[in-house]
């Protein structure tokens, strides 16, 4: 029985990709736990880059499983979307993923929402994905939500959207001004997708349970990261799941029992797109560098990724709520472009040394980050296969990561490629 769960450490975007489609070399099933398109997961075979928001990235593996757990919301029109155009680049996607039919609907009122509540918020807003994840996940509690299954059956699917659009439309039409959401056309509009989605529908937990039983390899891609949980993360600059181990327990539909492995992805340094504390924000020309030379621009939205250095207080709270037995550590590649790394080894908090993470979000809008320096290299590293291939500095670099944060490194990742990686351990 083996399940590898992939998450982030940080604020998302550190390559669970890129780790996932490395450790997926062995696997037979790779599987989405949590959020939703507002994720965007980049993989590069080659000369080919594959930018995936809702498929799992294991379809780039020939005959690897994919699905799409029961704590994923699914736009059925971006899943369409992005089927179609892996099956034109000749993976055959449909026939190798799965959809639960307990993952709930984002339907065009939850994205019409998520803009209205963005616009209302103004300068204290999330700088959300605009993908209506939030009040998909909000109508999931409320128990008015739309559930994949629920495509099935029109009689149903008509009672729930009534249900679900009695207060909406009063809101839409009344604090916002625009025209209430028509029943009958969102009816209409889910019907044109069941015949597509409907062969893909499953009970996703027992087929991974059955599978693991089987002792067949389960990974589980997270979405996301630590620092955007919803009860983890620097609320309320957060998304709305729950991308740490409990959500991929709960969301996959698999037992802890089933998981050896949990690998922490984080970068070299940090990134962050949307608003929120980030203590070690850069605002300088090395911040610019980093953006470029790692070309930190938003796979989901395009905006560029605000950029700082390795956090490492928040990374070891990060690797410890989650009990972490791997770090695979991406994009060092990208700090070859600086003279002198910095890593934030603690805080200064209203002028005391905090060396913890803060539980506060007062005291982590006011700390200041207490920076270790260490040298730079100027080698080019992108050709690195072991360790010890690594320049000096380098190597001091990640060992310094490594013991730090207290975990292993399983993979160091020095370029996008899928060969460019030192890979010292498989977690699958
Ligand atoms: P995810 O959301 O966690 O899967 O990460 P994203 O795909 O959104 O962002 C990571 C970006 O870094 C992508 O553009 C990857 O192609 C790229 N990337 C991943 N690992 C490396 C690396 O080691 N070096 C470089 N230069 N780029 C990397
Ligand atoms: P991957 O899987 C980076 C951020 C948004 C915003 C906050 C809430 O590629 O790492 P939401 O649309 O979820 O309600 O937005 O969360 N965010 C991400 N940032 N990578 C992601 O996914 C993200 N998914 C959401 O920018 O700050
Ligand atoms: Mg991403």
């Amino acid at each position: 029985m083996t399940a590898t769960v992939v998450l982030g450490l940080a604020w998302g975007d550190e390559g669970k990709g890129r780790v996932c489609d490395v450790l997926a070399h062995d696997v037979d099933f790779v599987s989405r736990y949590s959020g939703g398109n507002n994720a965007g997961h980049t993989v590069r075979v080659g000369d080919e880059e594959f930018k995936l928001h809702l498929v799992p990235s294991g379809v780039v593996r020939e005959d690897v499983i994919c699905t799409i757990g029961n704590g994923v919301v699914v736009n059925p029109q971006v899943l369409k979307q992005e089927v179609e155009a892996l099956e034109k680049r000749g993976f055959d996607a449909r026939a190798r993923l799965k959809v639960d039919g307990r993952a709930h609907l984002i339907m065009p009122y939850h994205i019409a929402l998520d803009s209205h509540r963005e616009i209302g918020l103004g300068e204290q807003k999330i700088g959300t994905t605009n993908r209506g994840i939030g009040p998909t996940y909000e109508d999931k509690v409320a128990r008015s939500g739309v559930r994949v299954q629920d495509i099935l059956d029109e009689g149903i699917l008509r009672r729930k959207l009534k249900a679900a659009l009695r207060e909406k439309n009063a809101v839409f039409e009344n604090v916002y001004g625009e025209t209430p959401y028509d029943v009958e056309e969102l009816v209409a509009w889910l019907e044109s997708y069941r015949e597509f989605i409907e062969p893909m529908i499953s009970d996703t937990g027992a087929m991974l349970r059955d599978g693991l039983e089987e002792q067949k390899k389960v990974l589980l891609e997270g979405g996301q990261a630590t620092l955007l949980d919803n009860d983890h993360g620097t609320y309320p600059f957060v998304t709305s799941s729950n991308p740490t181990i409990g959500g991929a327990i709960v969301g996959s539909g698999i037992s802890l029992k089933h998981v050896d492995q949990i690998v922490g992805v984080t970068k070299a340094y940090t990134t962050r797109v949307g608003d929120g504390p980030m203590p070690t924000e850069l605002h300088d020309e090395v911040g610019g560098k980093i953006r470029e030379t790692g070309r930190e621009f938003g796979t989901t939205t395009g905006r560029p990724r605000r950029v700082g250095w390795l956090d490492l207080p928040a990374i070891k709270f990060a690797a410890d709520m989650n009990g972490i037995t791997y770090v695979a550590l991406t994009l060092l590649d990208v700090l070859t472009c600086v003279e002198k790394v910095n890593v934030c080894v603690g805080y200064e908090i209203d002028g005391e040394r905090f060396d913890g993470y803060p539980m506060h979000q007062t005291d982590l809008h006011h700390a200041r980050p207490v920076y270790k320096e260490l040298p730079g290299w100027e080698e080019d590293i992108t050709g690195c296969r072991m360790r010890g291939d690594l320049p000096e500095a380098a190597r001091d670099f990640v060992e310094f990561v490594e013991t730090e944060v207290g975990a292993p490194l399983c993979m160091i990742s020095v370029g996008s490629e899928r060969e460019q990686a030192i890979v010292e351990k498989i977690g699958a």
